[in-house]
C-alpha cells in the first residue's frame, strides 16, 4: 500500500497529491510517470510525475478530474492509500539526460496548458538546478484555473502567464504567446517542450514549425499495462509505430500524428464518461 501524506484540492476539478513510494522517489526524473491504482478492481490511471522529494521519499502528482476513477481519486485523503503505485515508467526528459554542456547552450522555450503545467514543472526545476533558466509560457482557460504559479516563478527565467479570456496574464492561447515572443518581442529559441491537451500540443507544434523550433510533446495516450505489452497507447510517428509508455512519453511533436491519437483518445473519453455517469446515479 501507498499512503497518501497529503491530499489538496488546487483549484476546481484540479488536485495535488503527495505519496510516500521511496524507491520510485530514489530513482525518478522528469519526465517519467507513475500508474496509479486505488484498489484491485480500480483502474489503472497514468499520470505524469509533478515533483519528487528522494529524502522524504515521495512523489507529487497533480490531476484533474476527467472520470470516475479521478472522480475517486479525488475523495482521497492524507491518510489512505493506494493499493498500487507502480513507477518510474516511461524515459526521462531528454533534457535532463543529455550531455548538460549542450543543454546549456540552448535557448529553452516551455510550453505549458492548463493541468500540463504540473508535468512542465520538475522539468524547469531539474534545469533551474543546473543553473539553466528557460523561458515558461502557461496557458490556461481562466485565472482560477491556473495552477503552481509561484512554484513556476521561483525556478523560470521568464514566466509568461495567458488566459484564453484575458483574466489574467496576457489574453489568448499558448499559441499566440509563442508567436509573439518570437515575431513581435524578438525572442528566438532552440527548442519548445509543449505539454497539456493534445489539441494544445497539436496547434503548438504547427505553431513552432512554422517558426523552425523543433519541439517535443509528451503524449498521454490511453495506456493499461504501461510496460509496452498491451499496445494500448500505440501512436504513429513519423513513419513508425511508437509506445508512449516505454518508448515516450515524450516524441517529437513535429513527426506525431495528433489526428490519430486525438480520435484514439475520443473513444477512451466516451467510455471513460459513461462510467462517470454511472458512479453518480
Ligand atoms: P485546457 O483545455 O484548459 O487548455 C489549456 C491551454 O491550452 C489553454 O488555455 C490554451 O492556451 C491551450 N490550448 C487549448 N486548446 C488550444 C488550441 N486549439 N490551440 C492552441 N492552444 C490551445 O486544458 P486542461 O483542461 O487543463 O487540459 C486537460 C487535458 O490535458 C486532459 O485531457 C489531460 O489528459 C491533458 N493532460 C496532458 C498531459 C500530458 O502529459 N500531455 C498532462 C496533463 C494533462
Ligand atoms: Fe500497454 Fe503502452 S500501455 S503498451
Amino acid at each position: 500500500m501507498y499512503l497518501i501524506k497529503k491530499a489538496e484540492q488546487l483549484t476546481g476539478p484540479i488536485y495535488l497529491m503527495d505519496v510516500e513510494a521511496p524507491r520510485i522517489a530514489k530513482h525518478c526524473l522528469p519526465g517519467q510517470f507513475i500508474i496509479a491504482k486505488i484498489d484491485e478492481k480500480g483502474e489503472r490511471v497514468p499520470l505524469t510525475i509533478c515533483d519528487y522529494d528522494r529524502e522524504a521519499g515521495t512523489i507529487t502528482i497533480v490531476f484533474q478530474i476527467i472520470g470516475a476513477s479521478t472522480e475517486r481519486f479525488a475523495h482521497l485523503k492524507a491518510g489512505d492509500s493506494f493499493r498500487d503505485f507502480v513507477g518510474p515508467l516511461g524515459k526521462p526528459s531528454e533534457l535532463c539526460t543529455d550531455d548538460l554542456e549542450e543543454v546549456k547552450k540552448k535557448k529553452i522555450l516551455f510550453v505549458a496548458g492548463g493541468v500540463g503545467t504540473a508535468p512542465v514543472y520538475p522539468q524547469v526545476k531539474w534545469l533551474h538546478e543546473q543553473g539553466i533558466d528557460a523561458d515558461v509560457i502557461v496557458g490556461a482557460k481562466t485565472k482560477d484555473l491556473i495552477i503552481l504559479e509561484e512554484e513556476m516563478k521561483a525556478v523560470a527565467g521568464n514566466l509568461y502567464i495567458t488566459t484564453d479570456d484575458g483574466s489574467y496574464g496576457r489574453s489568448g492561447m499558448v499559441t499566440k504567446v509563442i508567436e509573439d515572443l518570437v515575431t513581435e518581442e524578438g525572442k528566438s529559441y532552440d527548442v519548445c517542450i509543449a505539454i497539456g491537451p493534445m489539441i494544445m500540443m497539436k496547434f503548438c507544434c504547427l505553431t513552432t514549425k512554422k517558426l523552425n523550433i523543433p519541439t517535443v510533446v509528451s503524449m498521454n495516450p490511453i495506456m493499461v499495462d504501461g510496460t509496452g505489452m498491451c499496445g494500448a497507447c500505440r501512436l504513429t510517428v513519423g513513419d513508425e509505430v511508437k509506445f508512449a509508455c516505454v518508448d515516450g512519453p515524450e516524441f517529437d511533436g513535429h513527426l506525431i500524428n495528433f489526428d490519430e491519437a486525438m480520435k484514439r483518445q475520443q473513444m477512451y473519453r466516451t467510455t471513460e464518461g459513461r462510467a462517470l455517469l454511472k458512479e453518480r446515479e
